[in-house]
């Protein structure tokens, strides 16, 4: 880099660290998800998910042998959360819904009393303190008895899902304007599917995770339908998806051909259909699946089509578009022998690239996680360049230590440098209307247990009543929130 272009850098940084607002309708959330916090895991009616079985079945795919059965037991607890998120001065609060506490049997034939309680409960105690609930009808934990048929791999998934979506926007919809339809398909299909590291634990390279991208499109389609003609008329709310992107650089120039191409295998897989006019898969990906199935011996393309009828189905069921954001990779063609590298990634069978990481991103804690705050903000120019200029909520966004103390400088760092490429972002003329923190509260972190934290509260595990204490992070976040700028104090105070 010549000494120009670094000033450059340094004077544009000054300029926000010196204390660039907010625009004053951007709002800040903090996010969580049902099985990592509620707990209360088989209580009154609710029925076993795959995750509460796949903890039962395989303890030791999790690192500490934990599970969620009682996690930050936000199912009794729910009041202090609904406390702090008003400490924090969030102006909403993300959570998901457990499908097995709602309806047990997976069907709508059964509406828990008990779960219809609890998120009322949880809902109305968010509104009373002014936080909008933003709800995530789908965060992984799929009915046991609907895995039992087959689970995302079997196409009626999405007819299931769509009369879940369907009792859920009757129940709450007066009162939640903003849903997630589902979170990640890029984890809940192609890293379930590519390395059974996830409920349910199934093995199926290259196949059962494009059964389950097909069939997420759909269910995700149908559940914005029914919520578009049903529910919006009277509701008016928005609904979207979450995905998950690791920003995808190239090594050389030349490997810039085969990184675009892994970028639609990351992003476009999950967006092509949804955000653009033609709908459907990119075709560079579908190109490539068809290809190799067929040197296989295969009489059909492991990716399974759209029909026409169903890419007009698909296209445009969106609101806004969801984007969670923690880590980059950089992308090379790969070498005789050469794996694909640290995870997640999507269509990895069919990818001969190979990926790393620059050596100054910093290693947080948890495997795939390397720290590149400019990753968000080109992430963000690229969903801008693909999809148009729409709406972009950051939905997640967040840091793991090992450390579970208070003082966690390297989380204020990490939110500071993050908050500061959104701003950029902002300023280069991207649509970013929200910043969600993953995550409110320390909670269970799938295949790391309780390992790795997350949380801006530190939940005391040993303690019955799991204590949450605010972190230094929690008061930077708060301070961000309150001043609609990044450049305050991170210091911990009383004041929360
Ligand atoms: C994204 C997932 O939505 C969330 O459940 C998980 O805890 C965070 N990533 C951190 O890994």
């Amino acid at each position: 880099m010549c000494w120009l272009q670094t000033v450059v850098i340094c004077f544009v940084v000054g300029a926000v660290v010196g204390g660039r607002d907010f625009p004053p309708n951007f709002k800040f959330g903090t996010a969580t998800a049902a099985y990592q916090v509620e707990g209360a895991w088989n209580i009154s009616d609710k029925s076993p998910s795959i995750w509460d079985s796949y903890v039962r079945r395989h303890p030791e795919k999790i690192k500490d042998m934990s599970s969620g059965d009682v996690a930050c037991d936000s199912y009794n607890q729910w009041k202090k959360d609904v406390e702090i998120a008003s400490d924090l001065g969030l102006d909403f609060y993300r959570f998901s819904i457990a499908w097995t506490r709602l309806m047990p049997s997976g069907f709508p034939n059964t509406v828990s009393e008990d779960g219809k309680k609890f998120y009322n409960d949880l809902i109305d105690g968010l509104l009373e303190k002014g936080i909008e609930p933003v709800v995530t009808l789908y965060h992984w934990d799929l009915p046991q008895s609907l895995q039992d048929l087959g689970g995302w791999a079997n196409p009626l998934v999405s007819d299931w899902f769509a009369d879940y979506a369907r009792v859920v926007f009757s129940l709450f919809g007066d009162r939640v304007k903003t849903w997630i339809t589902l979170n990640e398909p890029l984890i809940f299909c192609e890293i379930v599917y590519n390395t059974a590291l996830h409920a349910p634990g199934i093995l199926s390279v290259g196949v059962g995770n494009y059964l389950c991208n097909k069939h997420a499109m759909i269910a995700h389609a149908k559940a914005w339908r029914i919520y578009d003609e049903e529910f919006r008329p009277k509701y008016k709310g928005k609904v979207s998806l979450s995905n998950q992107i690791l920003w995808l650089e190239s090594e050389t120039e030349s490997d810039e051909e085969i990184t675009e191409i892994s970028r639609q295998f990351m992003v476009g897989m999950f967006s092509h259909p949804i955000f653009t006019k033609e709908g459907g898969w990119p075709p560079v990906i579908e190109k490539i699946i068809a290809e190799k199935s067929k040197k296989e011996g295969l009489s059909k393309s492991r990716l399974p089509p759209f029909t026409q009828e169903e890419k007009d189905f698909v296209k445009g069921t969106f609101d806004f578009y969801g984007f969670n954001y923690y880590t980059s990779r950089i992308v090379k063609k790969a070498k005789e022998g050469e794996r694909i590298g640290p995870w997640p990634f999507a269509g990895a069978s069919d990818l001969d690239i190979h990926l790393t990481v620059r050596p100054e991103w910093k290693h947080a804690a948890t495997s795939w996680f390397y720290i590149c705050p400019e990753g968000l903000r080109r992430q963000l120019a690229w969903l801008k360049e693909q999809y148009g200029d729409i709406e972009i909520l950051i939905t997640e966004n967040g840091y793991a230590s090992y450390d579970g103390g208070v003082d966690d400088q390297d989380r204020v760092q990490y939110y500071k440098e993050h908050l500061e490429q959104v701003l950029l972002a902002i300023e280069d003329g991207v649509n970013v209307s929200g910043y969600t923190a993953w995550t409110l509260i320390d909670n269970f972190e799938w295949s790391d247990g309780y390992r790795s934290k997350f949380g801006l509260y530190q939940i005391d595990f040993e303690d019955p009543l799991r204590k949450r204490t605010p972190r230094a992070s929690a008061h930077y976040y708060a301070s961000v929130i309150k001043s609609r700028s990044i450049d305050v104090d991170n210091k911990l105070t009383d004041e929360l």
